[in-house]
This record gives structure tokens, sequence and C-alpha cells, in this order.
């Protein structure tokens, strides 16, 4: 049997990739793949504990972010029947709403880049995507869509870490092109222009 593809989304907060995640879930469904959509932090104990933290009701510093998005990510893809490893495994499509180009984005630029990334990328239970679609957006426009869109915010939802966090995410990007197969898309226009280069984008990969 042929394994699933493993897609990521990725992007600041307020990018569009959460909808855009779904219509591709659902479009390749209708194209008659099985398809699963998943996100982190995930909904498993080691996530749960993250929105917490993220909420700003529990406090926690930036390394210890770092390391329980990690133990998030190590579930995530060994959870014996929702993981992503088994999902890929019997033939099923995971679409993936945030992976390890996060932590190397957020915590990479709030602690110590080269730590967090060899925590990431040297784990031999973090699998690596077949691709990763990065949906660009300005810190001021993504602020824009989320005060519209809200009542609460999460702790890095400012324009001071957006901006950080955007940069970061550009150069973590050019760091890992030559291993990974990394896609940026403008997501400054409407669900229709964006969705179509994303559908470009995976054509490629067959
Ligand atoms: P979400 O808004 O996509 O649900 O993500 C929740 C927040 O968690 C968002 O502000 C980005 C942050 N985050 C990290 O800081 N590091 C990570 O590794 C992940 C997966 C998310």
């Amino acid at each position: 049997m042929n394994k699933g593809r493993f897609i990521v989304f990725e992007g600041i907060d307020g990018s569009g990739k959460t909808t855009q995640a779904r219509l591709l879930a659902e479009h390749l469904e209708k194209n008659g793949r099985k398809t699963f959509l998943t996100a982190e932090p995930t909904t498993l104990p080691t996530g749960r504990a993250l929105r917490e933290a993220l909420s700003g009701k529990i406090n926690r510093t930036e390394c210890q972010m770092a390391v329980m998005f990690v133990d998030d990510r190590i579930a995530h893809n060994v959870h014996p029947t929702e993981g992503i490893a088994a999902l890929l495994d019997a033939g099923i499509d995971v679409i993936c709403d945030r992976y390890y180009y996060s932590t190397l984005a957020y915590q990479g630029q709030s602690t110590d880049y080269a730590w967090v990334k060899s925590m990431n990328l040297d784990c031999p239970e973090i699998r690596k995507p077949d691709l990763c679609i990065y949906i660009d957006l300005l810190p001021n426009q993504s602020l824009e869509r989320i005060s519209r869109g809200r009542d609460s915010v999460e702790i890095y939802e400012n324009l001071d870490t957006l901006t950080k966090v955007r940069e970061q995410f550009l150069s973590v990007i050019s760091d890992l092109t030559p291993m990974d197969n990394i896609r940026i898309i403008d997501g400054y226009r409407t669900v229709e222009a964006v969705f179509a280069d994303i559908l470009n984008e995976i054509d490629c990969i067959g």
C-alpha cells in the first residue's frame, strides 16, 4: 500500500493557514483520498497543557515552552491510532496545522535556535513532512485579522512578537530549504486565490 503524504501548514497567527488546511483536507477527500486533518498544539494531554500556558493562565519560560512543544510533537507522531506515523503507514494523507517550523520560529527566536533546531530535527520520533506550505502575512495584517475574529488573545499575539516571529520564519525557511520541501505563499489575498496556489503545489508532490 502507498504511504500517505504529510503536508504541513505554517504561518504567523492570523495568516489563514487553518482555513487553508481545512479546505485542502476537504478537497482531497472529495477527490477520493483518505485524509486526516490535525494540528499542533494537539488535543492530547501534552497539547492541553500547552493551551493553558498559551492562554497565560500558567506561566512557563520560553525554554519550557520549547520542550513542551517537542513533547507534544513526539506524542503526535507516535500515538498508536491517531498518530502521524500510524496514519501515513495506513495510506492516509495527514494535513497538519503547525509543526516544527513553528517551534523554530517562535521559541527559536526567544531561546537558542541551534538547541531548538537540534531537539526537533535530530529527534528520531519527529518525522520530516513531504511539503510545508508557509502562508506569509505582515504582522500588522495579521493583527487586523486577529482583532476582527476573537474575544481573547494568546501570549504571542502582539505586534512585537509577531514581527520577530515572521522574520524568524523567513530565516528558518532559508536555513531548512536545502533539506525540507518548503513553499512560500502570499496570504494577503482572497481565500480562493491562496487556495489555487496551494493546489498547484500539491500537484507538484504527486
Ligand atoms: P494556533 O493559533 O495555530 O492554534 O497556535 C497556537 C499558538 O502556539 C500560536 O501563537 C503559535 C504557538 N506555537 C508556538 O509558539 N510553537 C509551536 O511549536 C507551535 C506548534 C505553536
